[in-house]
């Protein structure tokens, strides 16, 4: 009789002992990935951080660094057109599609501009989409009016 209590007292011991174990490797289980978690998620913000201050500053649809409105291409457009000069001759100028074709031509044949392939296409849509000749100051003339009788 007292050597089964003796026993019993073992075993809960025992049991004791077992619980405390699965509770501890659960814990672990569950903390473990928490602080994974936690510590991915502050390198993700981080690398979001230095992501912006890598990026262009854009003021009214501008790129500030390189001075060209920011649209397809652009930055293609700027590698290719800023290489000999400044590219402030492209952003000062504004010419139908054909007019930059023809200044294309004339750096080619006479400023050593080499063949753009098929960039010539893209880049001839940039500059004709964001550098077309200025809108004409005068209205256009009135049309459609109802004039009222006098
Ligand atoms: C191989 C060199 C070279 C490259 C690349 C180049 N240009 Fe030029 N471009 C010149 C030279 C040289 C001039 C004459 C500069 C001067 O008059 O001071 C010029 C002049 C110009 C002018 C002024 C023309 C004028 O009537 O005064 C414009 C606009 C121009 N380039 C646009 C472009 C564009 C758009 C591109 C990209 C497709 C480009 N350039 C790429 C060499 C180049």
């Amino acid at each position: 009789m007292i050597e089964n209590s003796e026993n019993k007292e073992e075993l809960l011991a025992q049991a004791d002992g077992v619980v405390r174990t699965v509770r501890l490797v659960f814990i672990i289980i569950l903390v473990f990935p928490l602080v994974l978690y936690f510590s991915s998620k502050i390198d993700f913000e981080q690398e979001e951080l230095t992501k912006v201050e890598e990026g262009p500053i854009i003021e009214n649809g501008i790129d500030v660094e390189r001075g060209l409105i920011v649209d397809d291409n652009y930055e293609m457009v700027y590698g290719t057109c800023s290489a000999c000069h400044s590219i402030d001759l492209v952003t000062q100028n504004s010419a139908t599609r054909e007019g930059w074709k023809d200044l294309i031509v004339w750096m080619q044949e006479t400023q050593k501009l080499w063949d753009l392939g098929e960039n010539e296409t893209l880049i001839l849509d940039y500059l004709e989409k964001n550098y077309a000749p200025k809108k004409q100051g005068r209205r256009a003339p009135l049309k459609d009016v109802e004039w009222y009788e006098l």
